[in-house]
């Protein structure tokens, strides 16, 4: 499905502003005109698309409706009759969640001596981290420092990040990126064997670390590889679907639900770590989304009802440019190195409205805001969206850059006949990243005893707003503190006498039921149903 005639002709005004666009860079905004694009038009401002929460530790605090539907939902199994006393898996340290977190943590933790088990909804690798396609931050060039990283992660946060967690995430940077060289990650180099780097959107230094444009999946490749050549258990097809608690409250193990033989197993564990991901697929005020399938927020629902505090639940990232053409990859990611590398956002006249590496919150609130004053292109299925000039890359830096730095994503393209060395690509906010999560201090803790959590699971290290590339940092920076935090801790507890309880639930139902809330809806759902969304 190539480009239709309308969009061509449309595609034509693009061309004709481009070289006068060459060299020609568009302002930046003020802080007070960020404000006001961001009050006006960012989804996390719509004040009736979120409620508060009716139970738990956050009540009263505002969650967007699809999130309290799944926290404020009953248990799907049947905890009264559940017995927890017949053990399938005994370990040190469980591991709920099989993307690069999840990944990371058990190779840590079984580094520091633990017997670990690893338990994944799908398969070993099915996760955001695959997808993640720019790059990873770290600010390991001489022009650059930690610091200077904190500056920029605080900056886009709007300052409100958690201190501990950005210093951890900074200071880290630099080692996690040695660590993935030895481990055998082929990052993109210069001739001369220095790494490359680029900048993202709310970058001072150029600090990106990339391997083409599938920085993700190599990462995942080499971080699986290595759990599969040590001795770490990993079960696949098996999410938790309630963690287990020992009588004074400290996470103790979970229930899993085996997707194929569909029984139940009971793992008893000194300590867990939620790596489970984040809540895309609740596709958030009926974005769509660059997420898997499994984002469907299990994490936060099993530690919301054994009683941990989340962080930060009323903003949620809406990557910039998540594709609106064509209609089959509608969501899709746009990686942000495409304008890292010097493609701007045009409206329906050709013309540049923003520029094109503000932080994400205001970059995606600017295109919101051209559609919204009818400067937006209509796609053929009803979307909206704006022209990404990906060609100016070529007239930029020179032809064949595009296949080289963005092989991925000219193939995806193709399948549909669209050339994006040639032609630009529509684009429209997608919902991309969970900004918050549950709330963890330096050492991974929650407010939970023995629960861990690293990766989008977590909350309070990105505040109010993510910048490019700290993710695939943050989740190796967060997973390989739990991992080793979570076994230096198992190996303090005795739990041979402990008993497995799901008093939690109990509770919990309990509240829910206070509430007049009734069991019509079950969590964690673990696989989001299009049919329903379909229909409603
Ligand atoms: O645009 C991107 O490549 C996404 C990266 C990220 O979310 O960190």
């Amino acid at each position: 499905m190539s480009y239709t005639s309308q969009l061509r002709e449309l595609i034509k005004k693009v061309e004709q502003t481009r070289e006068k666009r060459l060299g020609n860079e568009f302002p930046r905004m003020t802080p007070e005109e960020k404000e006001d694009v961001l009050s006006n038009y960012h989804p996390d401002h719509i004040e009736e698309q979120f409620r508060d929460a009716k139970i738990g530790p956050n009540k009263g605090d505002k969650f967007p409706h699809e999130l309290c539907d799944v926290i404020e939902a009953h248990p799907s199994i049947d905890w009264e009759q559940f017995d927890t006393s017949k053990i399938d898996y005994d370990v040190d340290v469980l591991v709920v969640g099989g993307g690069g977190a999840g990944a990371s943590a058990s190779l840590l933790a079984h580094e520091a001596g633990a017997d670990v088990l690893l338990t994944t909804k799908l398969r070993f690798g099915d996760a955001n981290t695959v997808m993640a396609q720019g790059g990873i931050q770290a600010a390991d060039k001489s022009n650059d420092s930690p610091a200077t990283h904190y500056l920029d992660v605080i900056g886009g946060g709007h300052y409100s990040n958690v201190p501990e967690l950005v210093r951890a995430l900074v200071s880290d940077g630099p080692y996690v990126i040695d660590w993935l060289e030895d481990l055998g990650v082929m990052f993109d180099k210069e001739e001369d064997g220095t790494m490359q780097t680029r900048h993202g959107g709310g970058t001072s230094r150029k600090r990106m670390h990339s391997a083409r444009d599938y920085t993700g999946a190599e990462i995942m490749r080499t971080l699986r590889d290595e759990v599969l050549c040590r001795d770490i258990n990993v079960i696949e097809f098996s999410p938790v679907v309630e963690l287990l608690l020992d009588k004074e409250g400290k996470a103790a193990g979970a229930v899993l639900y085996n997707f194929e033989t569909q029984e139940y197993q009971v793992v008893k564990a000194k300590t867990v770590i939620i790596t489970t991901g984040g809540l895309g697929r609740l596709h958030t005020q009926n974005f769509p989304t660059s997420n898997h399938y499994g984002a469907t927020a299990d994490g936060l629902v099993l530690a919301y009802r054994a009683g941990a505090d989340l962080a930060f639940m009323n903003t949620v990232q809406y990557h910039p440019t998540g594709a609106s053409y064509p209609e089959q990859i509608e969501g899709f990611l746009i990686t942000e190195k495409v304008r890292g590398l010097g493609a701007t956002p045009l409206n329906i006249d050709g013309e540049q409205f923003v520029y094109h590496l503000e932080t994400r919150d205001v970059e995606a609130s600017a295109i919101i805001r051209e559609c919204a004053k009818g400067k937006g292109i209509k796609t053929p299925s009803g979307m909206q969206g704006v022209w990404l000039d990906s060609p100016m890359i070529e007239k930029i830096h020179g032809e064949g850059t595009i296949e080289k730095e963005l092989p991925a994503m000219v193939r995806q393209f193709a399948r549909f006949g669209v050339d994006i060395t040639k032609d630009p690509i529509l684009v429209y906010p997608t919902l991309h990243y969970q900004n918050g999560g549950i709330l963890i201090n330096d050492r991974c803790e929650s407010s939970v005893d023995n629960l861990y959590v690293a990766g989008e699971a977590s909350g309070g290290v990105h505040g109010r707003n993510r910048l490019m590339g700290n993710s695939l940092l943050d989740i190796l920076v967060l997973g390989k503190r739990a991992g080793k935090n979570a076994a230096e801790k198992a190996k303090e507890i005795d739990n041979e006498k402990s008993e497995l309880t799901l008093e939690h639930v109990k509770n919990f139902v309990n509240e829910l039921e206070e509430q007049g809330i009734e069991k019509t809806k079950t969590s964690p759902i673990l696989i989001p149903d299009y049919t329903k969304r379909e229909e409603n």
